[in-house]
């Protein structure tokens, strides 16, 4: 069993996870609320909780397993990328759980495990196939031919497509995180009242910034347009830019699976849309998404751990 733990951002999340793929605990602490009056994730304020909720949340995560530590095997943990000073965090807890039993430790990267959260539970899918990672700081296409890595296709150039839907939503007076408002103040609206630009860098890369400041524009020019119906042609735009990409790269690697990860992988016409490329898609529960441990679980099961005590001089990386 690996005991694993995520603070990369302002999530405070530890799971427990069978060797097999079977989640046995999957405990997520939100501080979306805390940072909300910010506008925005405070790095500060973010390591300050996680070092409170820590504990607590690993305590958590064993108990609804049903496990205790001398059942763990293996301690998992990101590295990075993400704020250095939450990232430490979680992978000085993950440090002092494993050498208090001289357990190995496992660092992974976050991103890996967005690109193999399909690979857990009960259906799970099989390499090789393609995944679109759409999350509030990466978005990218991976060629996965063994889950124990994944090759880059094509990313963004500017904007995360979750930074597009928070800045969106923010130039919208909605909340933070701006997503799920969007998304909800969306299905309201009609997709097609608005022209919004789909960018189409290179092949494969996208770019959203040349959205935020269409909305902006729009914003300034016609102050009384109907706000739903922003949200819902800002949401197509977006959506779009993704689903097509997506059809490229399929066709071009010639590839017959796709997954979808990343917390903009929560948003319901995305979710539709990727139904609709003909590929057998996979779709996680949004709660495998978003940031959670479960999904560092899964990544760490394809790579080989560190033996204690080589692990105790490890460091986290804001960037990998
Ligand atoms: O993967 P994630 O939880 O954290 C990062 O690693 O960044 O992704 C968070 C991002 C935020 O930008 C949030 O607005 C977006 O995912 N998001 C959504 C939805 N739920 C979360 N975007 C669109 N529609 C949603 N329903
Ligand atoms: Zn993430």
């Amino acid at each position: 069993m690996i005991l694993a733990l995520e603070t990369s951002c302002d999530d405070t999340c530890a799971a427990v996870v069978s060797a097999d793929g079977r989640i046995l605990s999957n405990q997520i602490a939100s501080q979306g609320l805390l940072h909300a009056r910010y506008g925005g994730v405070v790095p500060e304020i973010a390591s300050r909780h996680h070092l409170e909720l820590v504990d607590a949340i690993t305590a958590d995560a064993l108990e609804r397993a049903g496990a205790g530590l001398d059942e763990i095997e293996t301690v998992a943990v990101t590295r990075g990328p993400g704020l250095i000073g939450a990232l430490l965090v979680g992978l000085s807890s993950a440090k002092a759980l494993a050498a208090a039993r001289r357990l190995p430790l496992t660092p992974v990267d976050h991103l890996h495990g967005h690109v193999v959260a399909s690979t857990l539970g009960g259906d799970p899918i099989e390499a090789p196939y393609m995944c679109l990672v759409a999350s509030g700081g990466h978005t990218f296409l991976a060629r996965v031919d063994d889950p124990a890595w994944y090759t880059v296709l094509g990313q963004t150039l500017d904007d995360a497509a979750g930074e597009a839907f928070d800045k969106g939503a923010r130039l919208l007076g909605l909340g933070y995180p701006g997503g799920p408002a969007v998304d909800r103040l969306a299905s309201e609206g009609n997709p097609t009242a608005f022209e919004f630009p789909r960018s189409a860098p290179r092949e494969l890369d996208f770019s959203f910034s040349g959205l935020k400041t269409s909305l902006l524009y729009r914003l300034r020019d016609e102050p009384d347009a109907d706000r739903a119906d922003l949200a819902a042609s800002f949401q197509r735009a977006i959506v779009d830019a993704l689903v097509n990409r997506t059809r490229v790269a399929l066709e071009r690697e010639g590839l017959e699976r796709l997954a979808i990860g990343g917390g903009v992988a929560a948003n319901s016409e995305l979710r539709a849309a990727v139904a609709e490329l003909g590929a057998r898609v996979w779709v996680p529960p949004i709660e495998l998404c978003t940031d959670n441990a479960a999904m560092i679980a899964g990544a760490a099961r394809f790579i080989d751990p560190l033996p204690y005590p080589d692990y105790l001089s490890l460091d986290a990386a804001a960037r990998l």
